[in-house]
Parts: C-alpha cells; sequence; structure tokens
C-alpha cells in the first residue's frame, strides 16, 4: 500500500478542496481486481459532467482484467506503460461523439466536454481510493480499428483503474517518479492580458 502524503507534496496557493490536491497519478497498483459496481461509480461520476447542448459526448468501453477483451486492450499500450499496467484491474478507453445526437453536425467541444468528465472520473475514483492513471502511451490507430469503433467516435485517452500498490513493486526508473508532481503558478495560467501568454 501507498504511504505517500499527497498534501505534503502539494501546497495551494488559495483555498480549495483537497479532492483536487490529494488526486494523483500512481503507478504503483497491487494487481486485486476493480469490481464492475466499483467502476460503476466513476462512469456515474463522468455522467454527471457538463456539455454543450447537454450533448454528454463523452463514451468509456472498459475492460476488467480477467475478461475476454483485456489482452485487446492490454495489447493496444506504449511497451514503457505495459511495464506497470499489469497490476491493474481494469482499462478504460475513453472516446469523444464528435456529432450533435439533435441534427448530427460536428460539435465544437466533444474533446473538451469529455476531458470534464475524464476529470470526474479521476475525481471520484481518487475520492474511492482507488488508483486512476490517464494515459496517451497507446496505438490509436489499432484501438480504432481493433475495437471497431465507427468513424464519428474519436479515441481521447486511455485510463487504468486500480487498488493502490506498493511502489517496491515498480522498476526503479517509475518507482522514482512515484512522487506527487506540482504545478505551474496561477500567475502562469489564469491572465488578464493575452500578451502575458507564453509562446514557444
Ligand atoms: C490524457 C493523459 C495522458 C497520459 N498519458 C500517460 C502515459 O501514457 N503514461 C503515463 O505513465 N502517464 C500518463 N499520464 C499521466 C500524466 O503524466 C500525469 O497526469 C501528469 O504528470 C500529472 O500528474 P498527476 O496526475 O499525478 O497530478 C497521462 C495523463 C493524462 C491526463
Amino acid at each position: 500500500m501507498s504511504k505517500i502524503n499527497v498534501l505534503e507534496h502539494r501546497i495551494p496557493e488559495y483555498p480549495v478542496d483537497k479532492i483536487f490536491i490529494t488526486r494523483w497519478s500512481p503507478r504503483a497498483m497491487s494487481g486485486e481486481a476493480v469490481s464492475k459496481e466499483e467502476l460503476m461509480s466513476l462512469f456515474e461520476a463522468a455522467r454527471w459532467a457538463p456539455s454543450a447542448f447537454n450533448n454528454q459526448s463523452w463514451r468509456f468501453l472498459y475492460s476488467l482484467k480477467g475478461s475476454e477483451t483485456w489482452d485487446t486492450y492490454f495489447g493496444l499500450l506504449a511497451e514503457g506503460n505495459k511495464t506497470w499496467v499489469g497490476n491493474a484491474g481494469a482499462l478504460v478507453l475513453i472516446l469523444s461523439k464528435t456529432t450533435f445526437d439533435y441534427n448530427g453536425k460536428p460539435t465544437k467541444t466533444h474533446a473538451f466536454d469529455t476531458g470534464a468528465a475524464w476529470g470526474s472520473f479521476a475525481l471520484q475514483g481518487s475520492a474511492n481510493g482507488l488508483v486512476i492513471h490517464g494515459m496517451q502511451g497507446f496505438d490509436y490507430d489499432r484501438a480504432k480499428t481493433e475495437l471497431k469503433i465507427p468513424d464519428d467516435y474519436k479515441v481521447q485517452a486511455m485510463a487504468a483503474v486500480g487498488k493502490p500498490g506498493n511502489p517496491t513493486s515498480l522498476p526503479q526508473k517509475l518507482r522514482d517518479m512515484e512522487i506527487p508532481s506540482t504545478r505551474k503558478s496561477l500567475s502562469e495560467i489564469a491572465l488578464e492580458d493575452a500578451s502575458l501568454l507564453i509562446t514557444d
């Protein structure tokens, strides 16, 4: 079990509910199963996210470890992610529907709205004592073809869901990274003047 006290690593600049600070993305997981019931609580949180026209463009495809789809989901992962995701209990592929339900036209905010839903998913998972770790390290094209995802859905990301584990189970390089990260300062991200935006 991870003993890391996240609040020792993250100091907010302004008052904020601690749910936002204590969510982080460990990689150490115990290998225990995650039940469908536990997963549904996370989808329930995601379900209530706001969206343009209440289109609710988020979709979640999931695989529980041991189910017949697990090898297909796991096989999509980049090698670096495979080294630690084997101890997850579920993999979730996050999709957005790119068109409005009411007129079939493209939505401008399917990714934005789906990101909000993913945020709720991750916060609820953290509140429930689970490890939730977002991933872009997988083959997006193969995900589309192997899971037979229709053209009007865009693959956004994957998430590993698991029970917390001991960091000593990780390869040394990942064990050294098993520390809650910090953030840019508020003065870098909340601006009154576009001329203060930093571009590369
Ligand atoms: C969309 C997305 C993709 C990510 N892809 C990966 C990934 O492929 N592999 C990985 O180890 N971590 C991945 N991460 C985790 C991020 O590196 C992590 O969220 C970020 O460093 C902030 O740390 P925190 O989540 O602990 O606050 C991803 C996170 C998100 C939201």
